[in-house]
C-alpha cells in the first residue's frame, strides 16, 4: 500500500510528480504530498485526502524544482491528517523522505533520535527516516560524493519492517537516492531523465524500460545515469528490462471507471493468457516449468496460497487439479497459512497467486515453503514483480495492468491460466485425455463467449437499479459455483458496501437461512449440470421465506421460477467460473454507481496489500 514517486529530469518535476501518483491513487488515498528541491532548500506541499487536494494547493504551481518526490498514502502508524502525510523532513530540512511499507522498530529509534535532541512533529514511523539519516549524516566527517548515500545507508541498516523510500537531499540538488525491502519499486530510464514508482504503469507513458531493484540494493539516479550498489555498498551492474505493456493499457480510454473497461478488457486478457500455450492437437507448453511425470507422480498434495480474489481463483484451481490430475489440492489464505504450521515438505508443490506479485503475506508464505523444502511456483501478471522473484518458477497472466481496486480481469485471467496449467499436469501424468481434448477445444472458443455474457450488460444495469438500496444478500451455487459466489460477494461488498454472504446452497439450512427476511435479494448460481434439482430446491427454500431471487446460468431451467433469471453461454465445468462471474461483476459495478460511489477506490481499500 501506499505509491510513490519519483523525478529527476530537466522538466518542472511538479505535474509529472502529480501525473504519478493520480495513475498509483489506487494504492492508497488517506493523504497525498510532494518535495521538490527549490534553489538549494527543500519545498513541501501535502494534504489529507485524495491527490486533487494537493493540486488545488495554493502556491503548487510556483514550484520549478526538476528534482522531486511523492507519495500517496495508506494509513498505517498515524491517522489520515495533513501532519501525518508524506514527504516527511528531518528536523534541519536537509533530507526529504517518502516511504511506503512499514519501520516496525521505530518506537525505538525514535526514543533513540529524541534522545539525541530531535523532535518529532507526526505520529508517523516514516519521519524516523529523515532524521535517522541526518544523524549519520551529520557524524560523517568525509566530505565526498558519496557521503548522502552512506548515511542514508547506515540508517536503512538499522531499520527492521518493510519499505520502498526515496531520499533528496538540498546539499545534493542532482541526485536522489532510494532502496527497498519487502515493497515494489521500480526505476524508469529516460533520456536525461529517470523515474521512480512503486508500480510500472504510473510511469508508463514516460518510458517503458525499466530498472528493477531487489531487497536491500541502492539505486542513485542523476539526470543522465543510475548507479546501483548492493548492501555493503558495493557498486553492481543492472540490465534494463523493456515493457511490452502500451501507455493506453494504463489510461481509461473512453470508459467511465477503470473497473468497467477491465470487465471489458477479459476477452482479450483471456486470449493473451491462453497464448500459444496449446492448440487443439498439441499438448500444453510451459518453456520455463521444467516439471517431470516422476516428480507429479511423487507429490502429497499441491498448496495454493494467495489473498482476496487470487485465493478464490485458487478454489476453481483445487476443483481442476483434483479432478483433471488426481492431485489432492489445498487452498489457503496466505496470512492464515503461515501460523498454522502447515504440512509442508519436499513432495509438496505450493503456488502462489498474486496480480501484483506484492502481497506482503503471500510472499511470507512463499518463504516459508521454501524453508520447508517445497517447490514453490508463482502465478503473477506483473513480470518481475517480488513474488516471481523469490519462487523457484514463475508463469504470468497476461491480463495487462489492473488499475481499479477490485479485481477483474485478473482473477478471470489466473483461472484461466490455472486451468491450463492443470491440463499441462494432466498430459505429463497421461491422465484424463478424453476431457482434455474437448477442454481445450472450449478453452479456444471462451474469448467469444465472454463477448457474448458481456452483451448482458444493459440488463444487469437495469437490474441493479432495483436492488441497489438494499442492506443485505446472500449469493448461492453449489461445487464449482460456490467459489464464483463467494467472489461475487466479495466484489459486491467492497465497492457498492452492501453486506453479503455467499453460502454452499445445502448449509443453507444448518443456520444463515436465520437471516431470510422478506424482500431479501438472494442471487444464485447454477451450472453444475448434476447439482441443478439441489439448487433449484435450495432456492426454493428461501423463495418460501420471501426472497427475491436472481439465478445466473447456463443450463436449462424454467425462468419462471425465479424473479430474475440470466441466461449465460454453456461451457466446461472447469471453465464456467470465468462466465459466471461477468454478470456478478457488472451487477457490483452498476450497483456502485447506482449508489454514486467511487468505483475504482472503494473505501478503506488498497490495491496492493504490502503490509502484513
Ligand atoms: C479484491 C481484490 C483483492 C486482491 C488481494 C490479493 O477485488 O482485488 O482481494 O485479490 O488483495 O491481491 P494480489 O492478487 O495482488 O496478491
Amino acid at each position: 500500500m501506499c505509491g510513490i514517486v519519483g523525478y529527476i529530469g530537466n522538466q518542472k518535476a511538479s505535474p509529472i510528480l502529480i501525473n504519478g501518483l493520480i495513475r498509483l491513487e489506487y494504492r492508497g488515498y488517506d493523504s497525498a504530498g510532494i518535495s521538490t528541491i527549490e534553489k538549494n532548500s527543500l519545498s513541501i506541499m501535502k494534504d489529507k485526502g485524495r491527490v486533487k487536494n494537493l493540486y488545488q494547493l495554493e502556491g503548487i504551481d510556483s514550484l520549478t524544482g526538476t528534482v522531486g518526490i511523492a507519495h500517496t498514502r495508506w494509513a498505517t502508524h498515524g491517522k489520515p491528517s495533513q501532519e501525518n502525510a508524506h514527504p516527511h523532513m528531518d528536523n534541519s530540512k536537509t533530507f526529504s523522505v517518502v516511504h511506503n511499507g512499514i519501520i516496525e522498530n521505530y518506537h525505538e529509534l525514535r526514543k533513540f533520535l529524541i534522545d539525541h535532541g530531535y523532535t518529532f512533529y507526526s505520529q508517523t514511523d516514516t519521519e524516523i527516516i529523515p532524521n535517522l539519516v541526518h544523524y549519520y549524516y551529520s557524524k560523517d566527517t568525509v566530505s565526498d560524493d558519496l557521503k548522502f548515500l552512506r548515511a542514508f545507508q547506515h540508517a536503512c541498516s538499522d531499520f527492521k519492517g518493510s519499505y520502498g523510500i526515496e531520499i533528496i537531499c538540498k546539499d545534493y540538488p542532482d541526485q536522489m537516492i532510494v532502496t527497498r525491502k519487502d515493497s515494489p519499486l521500480v526505476i524508469g530510464k529516460g533520456e536525461e531523465e529517470n523515474y521512480v514508482s512503486s508500480d510500472i504503469p504510473a510511469i508508463l507513458s514516460f518510458t517503458r524500460n525499466f530498472y528493477l531493484l531487489n531487497d536491500f540494493e541502492y539505486a542513485v539516479l542523476s539526470r543522465n545515469a543510475i548507479s546501483f550498489y548492493d548492501q555493503e555498498l558495493q557498486s553492481i551492474a543492472k540490465e534494463v528490462k523493456h515493457i511490452e505493456w502500451n501507455a493506453s493499457s494504463a489510461e481509461k480510454d473512453g470508459y467511465e471507471d477503470f473497473m468497467l473497461k477491465e470487465i471489458y478488457e477479459q476477452p482479450t486478457a483471456i486470449r493473451e493468457t491462453i497464448g500459444a500455450k496449446f492448440s487443439e492437437s498439441s499438448h500444453c507448453v510451459f518453456d520455463e516449468l521444467p516439471f517431470t511425470k516422476e516428480y507429479l507422480a511423487t507429490l502429497n498434495r499441491i498448496y495454493i496460497i494467495a489473498c482476496g480474489t487470487a485465493m478464490h481463483a485458487g478454489l476453481a484451481g483445487k476443483n481442476t487439479f483434483e479432478k483433471l490430475c488426481k492431485i489432492s489440492t489445498e487452498v489457503d489464505v496466505a496470512s492464515e497459512f503461515r501460523y498454522r504450521n502447515p504440512l509442508v515438505d519436499e513432495k509438496t508443490l505450493c503456488i502462489f497467486i498474486s496480480q501484483s506479485g506484492e502481497t506482503a503475506d503471500t510472499i511470507a508464505a512463499l518463504k516459508l515453503c521454501k524453508e520447508k523444502g517445497a517447490k514453490t511456483l508463482a502465478i503473477s501478471n506483473v513480470i518481475g514483480s517480488s513474488i516471481t522473484r523469490e519462487a523457484d518458477y514463475s508463469i504470468y497472466t497476461h491480463a495487462g495492468p489492473e488499475i481499479a481496486v477490485a479485481s477483474t480481469k485478473a482473477y478471470t485471467s489466473q483461472v484461466m491460466l490455472i486451468t491450463i496449467l492443470a491440463i499441462y499436469f494432466a498430459e505429463i501424468l497421461e491422465c484424463n485425455q478424453n476431457v482434455i481434448t474437448p477442454l481445450k477445444k472450449e478453452i479456444m472458443e471462451l474469448p467469444k463467449k465472454i463477448e457474448e455474457t458481456l452483451t448482458l450488460a444493459k440488463s444487469i444495469q437495469d437490474f441493479s437499479k432495483k436492488i441497489y438500496q438494499e442492506k443485505d444478500m446472500f449469493f448461492l451455487g453449489r461445487g464449482i459455483d460456490e467459489t464464483v459466489a463467494k467472489e461475487a460477494s466479495l466484489k459486491l461488498k467492497e465497492i457498492s458496501y452492501i453486506h453479503s454472504e455467499s453460502y454452499p446452497a445445502g448449509e443453507l439450512k444448518h443456520g444463515p437461512i436465520a437471516l431470510i427476511e422478506n424482500d431479501m435479494t438472494v442471487i444464485s448460481i447454477i451450472t453444475e449440470p448434476n447439482l441443478v434439482e439441489k439448487m433449484i430446491s435450495n432456492i426454493q427454500e428461501v423463495i418460501t421465506r420471501g426472497a427475491k431471487t436472481l439465478v445466473i446460468t447456463n443450463q436449462e431451467i424454467d425462468a419462471n421460477l425465479f424473479d430474475r433469471m440470466i441466461k449465460i453461454p454453456e461451457t466446461s465445468p472447469f471453465l464456467s467460473p470465468i462466465l459466471s462471474i461477468i454478470p456478478l461483476q457488472l451487477l457490483s459495478y452498476y450497483i456502485s454507481k447506482e449508489k454514486g460511489l467511487d468505483v475504482d477506490k472503494p473505501r478503506n481499500l488498497a490495491k496492493s496489500v504490502t503490509v502484513e
